[in-house]
């Protein structure tokens, strides 16, 4: 559930017209609602009752720091994964013991920014990413917490581009050689293990892939207890999909997830965290668009939109569909024809949707797309010098702009020109 519905047959985020927005801030532009971010929160929070847990909003899915200053004050703690989204942590006001640091590439200069700023633990992914936090913690004078990304070698059935926990991806140490590593561990004065860390990908559908890769993970904390290693947090990852097709089947629910951890991990008496990004941020935010020229090719009819794959990628990137509505809902029974959305950029992979059924078009029209909350504003660019689009957030009857369309003499004013020109 959302909370972008008509109300007197026009869209609204939460209690303001989609419109008002339009005529305030122009488009394109994103939006994102308050309540829906608090309510996939919480129902994360509820799905883990019982269990002493702590939800780490994946932020790359959407970094603004609105956004996070709302997640800090409902409680979340925070997954990061580079020296800027650290930064932006403690900027939203993140204690350092509530920021998870992930990633395969951590630097010296992400490290020792972490270990000095306070951190919860770091996400190792390497042996040499290991032996490096372990000299620099060292250096420090400070013993690093940490637990190990295992690579369960589990096929998270999604998209290829967003699976990571089978053997060939870039990702983790392979699950047989935990052992060894957490032998390791114990043997470098400037790391303490705390735990397992896993995440097997994005946007699953099915619980049955996580279910076998917290197995292995349950059977990987009862061989380390027994080796003498105190494993006492399990980082389940995030990967929970979202519904982007409301005609197709909804995923599992985080209840059902919920139930499907206690289920497999309760009896080990471990602090759990999670790490969702898409699953709180998605449905939370939409993309509004409007409509520069309708244009008839041959067979085909082209909606031609002022935002651009430069502002929502996934389309071009991973073939990903998003829900298109009209803002200003259509009569009950208006009649639909397949429309391309495209966007100005002289690209092919500049297509929103191709042959998408949809209620009539004209110039000026507004559409949304739906399920753009996360992985949208955070994936932009400024391609082909299309200044990175407003984002703006609602609560109640209020909206903010969070984040400004930057002018092109800003755009400009970032790049220089040597004087030898
Ligand atoms: N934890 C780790 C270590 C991750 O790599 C990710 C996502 C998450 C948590 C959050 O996963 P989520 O709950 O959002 O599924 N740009 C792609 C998605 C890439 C996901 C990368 N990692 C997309 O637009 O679909």
């Amino acid at each position: 559930m959302d909370h972008f519905l008509y109300h007197n047959g026009v869209l609204c985020a939460e209690d303001v017209p989609v419109t008002d927005i339009a005529a305030a801030v122009g488009t394109p532009f994103y939006v994102y609602s308050t309540a829906t971010l608090t309510r996939h929160f919480r129902l994360f929070d509820e799905a883990l009752m019982g269990m002493d847990h702590l939800i780490c909003f994946a932020m790359k899915a959407n970094s603004n720091q609105a956004v996070l200053t709302l997640m800090a004050s409902l409680g979340a703690g925070v997954d990061v994964v580079s020296g800027g989204e650290y930064a932006r942590a403690k900027a939203a006001g993140f204690d350092g013991d509530k920021i998870v640091f992930s990633g395969v590439g951590k630097t010296r200069e992400e490290m020792r920014t972490a270990l000095l700023g306070g951190i919860r633990q770091f996400n190792l992914e390497s042996e040499p990413e290991m032996r490096r936090l372990n000299q620099i913690a060292l250096e420090l004078g400070v013993v690093a917490p940490v637990t190990v990304r295992v690579n369960p070698d589990v096929d998270a059935k999604t998209h290829e581009k967003i699976a990571t926990g089978k053997s060939e991806n870039k990702f983790g140490i392979p699950i047989a050689r935990a052992p060894e590593v957490y032998a390791e561990i114990a043997t470098l004065p400037g790391l303490r293990a705390v735990g397992i860390d896993v995440h097997i990908g994005s946007q699953l559908t099915d619980l049955e892939p996580f279910r076998q890769a917290y197995r292995k993970v349950a059977d990987l904390t009862r061989t380390l207890r027994a080796q003498g290693h105190d494993i006492i947090r399990l980082d389940l990852g995030g990967g929970l999909g979202i519904p982007y097709e409301r005609s197709n089947a909804a995923p599992p629910l985080p209840v059902e997830y919920g139930a499907m951890v206690r289920h497999e991990l309760a009896d080990l008496g471990c602090e759990i965290e999670i790490e969702p990004g898409r699953l709180i941020a998605g449905n939370a935010g939409i993309l509004v668009t409007e409509v520069i020229y309708v244009k008839s090719g041959e067979g085909r009819e082209f909606v031609i939109v002022d935002a651009a794959m430069n502002d929502l990628v996934r389309p071009a990137m991973y073939s990903a569909h998003h829900d298109i509505v009209p803002v200003i809902e259509p009569a009950p029974g208006a009649e639909q024809s397949p429309f391309d959305v495209v966007g100005p950029v002289c690209e092919t992979g500049d297509t929103f949707a191709k042959q998408r059924n949809l209620t009539a078009m004209a110039e000026g029209d507004l559409i949304a797309f739906r399920s753009a909350g996360a992985y949208g504003a955070v994936m932009a660019s400024e391609y082909n010098t299309r200044p990175l689009i407003p984002e703006v957030l609602v609560k109640d009857d209020q909206f903010a702009v969070i984040r400004a369309r930057p002018t092109y003499e800003q755009i400009i004013a970032r790049d220089s020109v040597p004087d030898w020109l």
